[in-house]
């Protein structure tokens, strides 16, 4: 990568300067998300660097690639404290940081439509994965941040976590997780201004996308309102290219703002 774009071999610093401008470094968590793959294919295309973190292995489509760090986590709080320290010189020239981890279902839980369904345990596991996670993340990466960093952190949030704009009701833990992640991430950005005033957070809806997590969902969506993650990919990052600093805002594939 490094070969491709130097002029000058004989000048050293000119090398170190160019890769400096023009390769931007991307963490992004929760990679086996489709829509977080799609991400990695469209960065990688720009010849920028990733560190990509999941439960899961490497999949074979992106063992070659060169820019591409993919480390396994098991999720707990000393695994992810354990991979910041070992990222500790990369963290603090990150340009942009991706949580896109979010359970709707699995084996042991489905949304519930109605209070009756509604089980302790399974809203415990949907609040840890989906409200939990991300604050362990941050809190174990905002250590390692320079206080001048340009940082844009996209926390992947849905449109049914906003409060005022609930009309239907139902789903009641998975929208319970996105709303308290939005409360947790708009507390965050206030200790982050304080601190660390270069560091915007952008709260993401997708839109309903052709994933695991919305298949059981899909069969009421009009064609032309379900998305591919490739769409929404090309859309977020584009969003975020255009992004000027801002604290905190919560918007959709659009970049159009979602009421709190
Ligand atoms: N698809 C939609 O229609 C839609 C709509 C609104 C919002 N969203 C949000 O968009 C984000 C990405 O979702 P997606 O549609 O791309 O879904 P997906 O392909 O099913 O990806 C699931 C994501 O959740 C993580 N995950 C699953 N189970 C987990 C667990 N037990 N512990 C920790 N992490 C777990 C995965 O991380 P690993 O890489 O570690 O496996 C992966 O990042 C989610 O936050 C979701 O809530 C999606």
């Amino acid at each position: 990568m490094a070969a491709k774009h130097v002029r000058n071999n004989d000048s050293l610093y000119n090398t170190l300067f160019f890769l400096e401008v023009t390769m931007s470094k991307h963490l992004i968590i929760g990679a086996s998300s489709a829509i977080a793959q799609s991400m990695i294919m469209e960065i990688l295309k720009k010849e920028h660097s990733i560190i990509a973190i999941s439960r899961s292995r490497i999949p074979d489509a992106l063992a070659s690639s060169t820019n591409l760090q993919w480390i396994q986590c098991d999720y707990s709080t000393a695994g992810i404290q354990s991979i910041c320290q070992q990222l500790s010189k990369t963290l603090p020239e990150l340009n942009s940081l991706y949580i896109c981890n979010g359970i709707l279902h699995n084996h042991d839980l489905y949304p519930e439509k109605q209070i009756k369904q509604f089980k302790a345990e399974n809203f415990h596991s949907v609040m840890h994965v989906n409200a939990a996670l991300p604050m362990i993340w941050l809190q174990s990466i905002t250590p390692y941040l320079s206080r001048r960093q340009h940082l844009k952190v996209v926390l992947f949030s849905a449109r049914i976590g906003s409060i005022g704009d609930n009309e239907l009701g139902g789903w009641h833990s998975y929208r319970a997780s996105k709303a308290a992640l939005n409360m947790l991430a708009r507390n965050y950005a206030i200790e982050m201004n304080r601190s660390h005033k270069q560091v915007s957070i952008t709260l993401f809806h997708p839109g309903t996308t052709n994933t695991n997590l919305s298949k059981p969902f899909q069969k009421n969506v009009t064609p032309n309102k379900l998305f591919e993650p490739n769409f929404v990919a090309q859309q977020l990052l584009s969003i975020m290219e255009k992004q000027i600093s801002k604290d905190i805002s919560y918007i959709d594939w659009q970049g159009k703002p979602i009421p709190w």
